[in-house]
């Protein structure tokens, strides 16, 4: 009775500050209400997750997840202010019989406490056994690589070994916006099905986890065993320095390098590509100087002590924005007999079309040094790997199967991968591809893009099969597939000998298209979408993507892949690639080809279902 008399008159000489009382969101969630800016949420029920309201608008707020009284990690999370557009799931399960308590430092401007409390955010906090990613957004590809949940940029640290197919990506689990960096992780046996596993790498006291690559140590030079799986990522937080991780388990998890970072510069520089030189014994590695606009060449004998060699790119190419994400492997010249390297470099903006895209150079290497080609002027010609505005990001698997050289980008731009209409996930990877070099008309040699052989096990039932047709100038319709949402692979081959220009077009009963046109003098094809479906969520998406087809005989073949929010053209085996996304209201159902200033002819016109 004395105590409590006593704590009352504490309570009163400190000017009515009274304990904050305790509030239950929903069961086994408790919400502690500590201030404008600070929250504590503490689990005392079970469940496998704790879901976390996400309202895409509102700002980041930072929760540090404590375990039994430790950080175990630190998130941001665009938690709900007014209303919820989607939940994101914590996972609990590691922390099974531990006391888990969330800190949240919230960034949202608030003036008083009670205007904290009402962020729907708290009420709708719940623990929950199960997570829903049966995802049936609109615009959710049927057949293209995703995250089932989240935001994806760049692939990351892919490599190939016994069988399977290793994709790892940058990844938000906890939200479809660019944040909490971590690698996320799929697996294919055929480059169609993906299987997802959990999270491989997440940020930690040196930052979050940025792009990357990975390779097998057949001659276990870095000490973690024969064919360890090593990777090299980007620790970004205020600067950006290499880390080296290790896996003994095909890549499931990973180990941290206790030493690391294994390179610091005093400048920005991410992206780590690095393969084993067979010929000199040794590790190779590039890494994008991003703002100095060029890729730094190291070497290491184990994967640890690194020495710079060189730097490629100063005043070449397109050096608009940032360089990033580069790689480096050597390929043959079809029916030359010649080997050449190729050096990727993608860059942000300054792409062909507005935006991020990918530059590459044909050249030379000798195991420190990378020389790019000169046109006959002397002059180092500026090269795109594809034509169209949402590739970005393309490097390759290490170790492919049979001398193949298989690439995937992320099918997206920086001008407005944030605001697509999707919710539930963000982005999608571009399908895989098979790289090759070719010499064009001009005499220069160029990069080819054709879709891995294995994605012809896609083709469901052939919907239309037209052996020969003679076009005019009157539009000839054709049905595409109905079912599926309209997905689809379309094939065909145009002899334009007699025509100026091809109007390939895609369309739906909104009379939303897509609209192609082979430009027959220029030797170009476009592809305009700006009449395409919902295209006003940024002033960036509504384009014009223009290819060259590097032909002189006046004739194309085009493979056009129908995903339901992107559409990837072919063009001759891969001598021009165009991907671009779109979102129609509708499917598209029918394609319109017409021949302007003479006849054309189309052969082998199929179109295929997707399984
Ligand atoms: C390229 C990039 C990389 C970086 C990563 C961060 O899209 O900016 O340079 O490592 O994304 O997510």
């Amino acid at each position: 009775m004395k105590r409590i008399i006593k704590g009352i008159a504490v309570i009163m000489m400190l000017g009515m500050a009274t304990p904050v009382p305790k509030v239950f969101a929903s069961e086994g969630v408790e919400v502690n209400h500590l201030g404008v800016s600070n929250t504590l949420v503490r689990i005392t029920g079970d469940g496998k997750y704790l879901l976390l309201p996400v309202q895409e608008s509102s700002d980041d707020e930072k929760i540090n997840i404590l375990v039994d009284g430790k950080i175990e990690k630190t998130i941001n999370v665009r938690l709900a202010k007014s209303k919820v557009d989607y939940f994101v799931p914590l996972d609990l399960s590691p922390y099974n019989g531990q006391e888990v308590v969330l800190n949240i430092i919230t960034t949202q401007s608030r003036s008083t406490v009670r205007e904290a409390k009402n962020d729907v955010c708290w009420k709708n906090m719940s623990l929950s056994d199960t997570f829903d990613t049966s995802n049936r957004e609109k615009y959710r590809p049927a057949y293209h690589h995703t995250p089932l949940y989240g935001w994806m940029n760049d692939p990351n640290g892919m490599f190939y070994k016994d069988g399977v197919w290793h994709l790892y990506y940058q990844l938000n689990p906890y939200g479809s916006k660019w944040q909490n960096l971590s690698w996320g992780h799929s697996t294919s046996k055929d480059l169609v099905n993906w299987d997802v596993h959990p999270v491989a790498l997440e940020p930690n006291g040196l930052g979050m986890v940025f792009s990357g690559s990975s390779a097998l140590d057949p001659g276990n030079t870095a000490g973690y065993g024969n064919n360890a799986v090593l990777g090299l990522y980007t620790s970004a937080d205020a600067s950006q320095t290499q880390s080296l991780v290790w896996s003994n388990d095909n890549g499931e998890t990973f180990e941290f390098y206790p030493a690391n970072p294994v390179i610091t510069l005093e400048s920005e520089a991410r992206d780590p590509n690095m393969f084993w030189d067979a010929e000199n014994n040794r590790w190779v590695l590039l890494l994008a100087h991003a703002l100095d606009h060029e890729m730094l060449i190291f070497t290491s004998p184990d994967m640890k002590e690194w020495t710079l060699e060189s730097a490629f790119g100063k005043g070449i190419g397109a050096q608009d924005g940032v360089w990033e994400c580069p790689d480096l492997f050597r390929l043959p010249v079809d029916g030359t007999g010649e080997e050449k390297w190729v050096l990727i470099c993608n860059l942000n903006p300054g792409g062909p079309f507005g935006g991020s895209a990918t530059q590459y150079f044909v050249g030379d290497f000798d195991g420190k040094t990378f020389v790019a080609d000169t046109d006959a002027d002397g002059n180092i010609p500026t090269k795109w790997m594809d034509f169209g505005k949402d590739h970005y990001a393309t490097v390759s698997w290490s170790n492919a199967p049979d001398n193949r050289r298989t690439v995937i980008g992320w099918m997206s731009n920086w001008q407005y991968a944030a605001e697509v209409p999707t919710m539930q996930f963000r982005s999608a990877n571009t399908l895989p591809r098979e790289v090759g070099l070719f010499k064009g008309p001009d005499g220069r040699i160029y990069l080819s893009s054709t879709p891995s052989p294995e994605l012809v096990a896609l083709r469901g039932k052939t919907t239309l099969n037209v052996k020969k047709a003679n076009i005019g100038s009157k539009a000839r319709i054709f049905n595409l597939p109905a079912d599926n949402g309209g997905v689809c692979e379309i094939t065909f081959d145009i002899d334009a000998r007699k025509s100026k220009t091809v109007d390939i077009e895609l369309i739906n009963p909104s009379g939303e298209k897509v609209v192609m046109q082979y430009d027959v003098n220029a030797h170009t094809l476009s592809l305009d979408r700006r009449n395409s479906g919902i295209v006003d969520f940024s002033q960036d998406f509504p384009a014009v993507t223009v290819a060259p087809t590097f032909e002189n005989d006046r004739k194309i073949s085009l493979r056009i892949y129908v995903d339901k929010s992107s559409v990837e053209v072919f063009g001759d085996e891969g001598r021009f690639v165009m991907t671009n996304l779109v979102f129609p209201n509708e499917p598209y159902n029918k394609l319109s080809i017409s021949s302007q200033g003479g006849n054309t002819t189309v052969e082998n016109l199929k179109i295929y279902s997707i399984k």
